[in-house]
């Protein structure tokens, strides 16, 4: 479920790409929220057997009319900032079922996160275990703890994504997670409830999740050993997607490893995935404004279009490929062009050198962006951000109205 062509027409489930442009404009993002909920449903399947909790990485795509849907589903929510928690809460989430990640959380932060009850914070060093126990002293409540624990596992992934390496900034190697938990656990006002780690995003094989969880694992029974009893092991998100013709993580074989490695250990398994559950339901509409053929040989064929790294930034920021498809098929004749948009940038591009028919007013669909698209989106340029649709069946509806240039300058003084 997802997107189709009918008489050649891109559609969203029941409704042609087309009619949202021109109900809304471009460029817009659309989801479908068919294809969301097939996915959450398929990573469910594939942990039937074990108790888990898939915690939603909120930061994927937080759009409040997903959030409200994946918590009617029964989804946790992992979070990075008192802003996402604020999110959660407005989608009408339960805290007790949110987990809090991040290297650099703020006091605000902390506080908003003590005072609402989350499930757990994941605390990924030695400074910000003493800052929260010291929260929690001065506000009277008690804190759920995590450790975040950085297993030093090879994801496989484009180094701006890998997060699992000992070099990288996130968590604490297992030894000193060790240190952490006998002080959480000496602490009267910490709950030592589980621990955590996230190795990379996008990445296609099981094998890495299965070292890490027996990384945390091996720490956990050391733990046990010690009287330090936990309630949740937490692998984190990092399912990878088919951009292209590459494989998606195999879900079944993940959930078929996890099992197993977990081994009856009487101990809750969470997941925190964001871009699986989202990626594949986006799309980013946007209209061809110019056409600039290659003027001699050695030149490029250069479609200028009205979307802009400002509002999918994944080709420049890790040359990222999304699918370029025209939404209805005009039978020209095929050229390669590169797909960029206005602002002035060479690295402003969503495509390079993708054989297309195109004509000026034409409508493309960047595939593949419902994650990391609007979320990551931008106002370089003072250029508003778009529209965003979600489409349910045979209906549509505007969940985020395009920004206007008033929206821009409000904050904004003279000084
Ligand atoms: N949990 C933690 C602690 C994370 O840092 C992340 C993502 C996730 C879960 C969700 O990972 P996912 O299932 O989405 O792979 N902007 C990049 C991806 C950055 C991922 C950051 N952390 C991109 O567009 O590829």
């Amino acid at each position: 479920m997802g997107y189709a062509r009918r008489d050649g027409q891109l559609c969203a489930e029941g409704v042609p790409l087309a009619r949202i442009a021109t109900a809304v404009g471009t460029p817009v993002y659309v989801y479908s929220w068919q294809n969301v909920r097939e996915q959450y449903t398929r990573i469910d399947r594939a942990l039937a057997g074990v108790d888990h909790r898939i915690c939603y990485a909120v930061k994927a795509n937080s759009n409040l009319a997903i959030l409200a849907r994946l918590n009617k589903l029964g989804a946790g929510f992992d979070i990075v900032s008192g802003g996402e928690l604020e999110r959660v809460q407005r989608a009408g989430g339960d805290p007790e079922r949110v987990v809090f990640s991040g290297v650099g959380k703020s006091t605000a932060d902390i506080d908003f996160g003590i005072k609402c009850g989350i499930d757990a914070f994941n605390v990924e060093s030695a400074s910000e275990l003493a800052r929260l126990e010291a929260r929690t002293r001065l506000l009277g409540r008690k804190a759920r703890v995590s450790i975040r624990v950085n297993p030093d596992v090879d994801a496989d992934t484009h180094p701006y994504i890998a997060t699992g390496l000992k070099e990288s900034k996130f968590g604490v190697p297992p030894a000193q997670a060790l240190d952490l938990y006998r002080r959480a656990w000496a602490s009267p006002d910490l709950t030592v409830a589980g621990i955590d780690c996230h190795i990379g995003s996008q990445i296609a094989d099981v094998e890495p999740f299965e070292r890490a969880l027996t990384a945390l694992l091996e720490l956990a029974d050391t733990l046990g050993g010690e009287g330090i009893a936990l309630d949740h092991i937490d692998i984190g998100g990092g399912f990878g997607v088919a951009y292209g013709n590459e494989p998606a993580l195999a879900l079944d074989r993940l959930g078929e490893a996890l099992r197993r490695t977990l081994a009856e250990r009487p101990l809750q398994l969470r997941v925190e995935p964001g871009r699986s559950l989202v990626a594949d339901a986006g799309v980013l509409l946007t209209r061809v404004e110019y056409l600039k053929p290659a003027p001699a040989p050695g030149h490029r064929n250069i479609a200028v279009v009205d979307a802009a790294m400002n509002d999918l930034i994944r080709p420049a920021l890790y040359q990222a490929w999304h699918a370029v498809e025209p939404v209805a098929e005009n039978g020209g004749a095929l050229r390669r062009w590169d797909i960029v948009g206005p602002i002035c940038e060479t690295g402003d591009f969503l495509a390079l050198d993708r054989e297309l028919a195109l004509n000026e007013g034409d409508l493309l669909a960047v595939r593949t962006a419902g994650a990391y698209g609007f979320a990551q989106s931008s106002n370089y340029n003072t250029r508003p951000r778009a529209a965003e649709v979600l489409v349910d069946g045979d209906g549509f509806a505007l969940v985020r109205r395009r920004e206007t240039i008033s929206d821009l300058l409000r904050p904004e003084t003279f000084g």
